[in-house]
């Protein structure tokens, strides 16, 4: 065999090892990069029970998680990693994570509480949600746009 053919066939060697490495790795990927959302079929268990760090709303429906996280998602005009590492998901590294279970407490307390003791409401219900304050925002508006000017 000539020095050149050795070379090649080394780095022949080489690649298709790497190929296969790559290969066998692939479904080790998809578990941690796969659906974060995949309850095993556990959609109706508490979300506590099926998540590795669900505090706020350990109650709900596991299956429920995927709408809330999307809703809030909108709701703030944001991605998922404002509020997480990506893969990482049961984590606490960004604040905005806890922000957003107090930003839970702040919604309930008013939709609980404070719109129940104003009178005359015309819902039977009233309520307010995070978009209600966000509308696809992270800082909500404390006064409309500046009217346009006048020609
Ligand atoms: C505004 C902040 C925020 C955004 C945006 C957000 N999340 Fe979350 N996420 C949270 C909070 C807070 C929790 C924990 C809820 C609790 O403690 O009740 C959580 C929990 C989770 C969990 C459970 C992890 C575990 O095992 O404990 C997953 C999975 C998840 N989020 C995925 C996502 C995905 C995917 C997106 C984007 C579509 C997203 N989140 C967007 C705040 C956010
Ligand atoms: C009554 C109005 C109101 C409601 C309802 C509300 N928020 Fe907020 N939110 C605010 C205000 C005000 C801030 C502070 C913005 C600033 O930094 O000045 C804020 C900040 C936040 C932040 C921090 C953003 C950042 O800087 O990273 C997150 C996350 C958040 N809200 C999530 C939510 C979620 C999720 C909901 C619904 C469960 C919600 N909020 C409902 C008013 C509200």
């Amino acid at each position: 065999m000539t020095k050149q053919n050795f070379r090649f066939l080394i780095s022949l060697v080489f690649t298709v090892t790497l190929a296969v490495f790559a290969l066998v790795r692939q479904p080790d990927a998809n578990a941690q990069g796969g659906n974060p959302f995949d309850t095993g079929g556990r959609d109706d268990k508490p979300a506590g029970e099926v998540f590795k760090n669900v505090q706020t709303l350990k109650n709900m429906p596991a299956g429920r998680l995927v709408g809330v996280m999307n809703g809030w998602t909108k709701a703030l005009g944001v991605k998922c990693n404002h509020c997480h590492t990506l893969g990482a998901w049961e984590k606490e590294d960004a604040p905005a994570k806890q922000i957003a279970r107090d930003m839970v407490a702040l919604t309930s307390r008013i939709n609980g509480e404070s719109l129940k003791e104003i009178k005359n409401l015309k819902s039977e219900r009233p309520s307010i949600s995070c978009y209600t304050c966000h509308r696809g925002a992270v800082k909500p508006e404390t006064a409309p746009a500046a009217p346009a000017q006048p020609k």
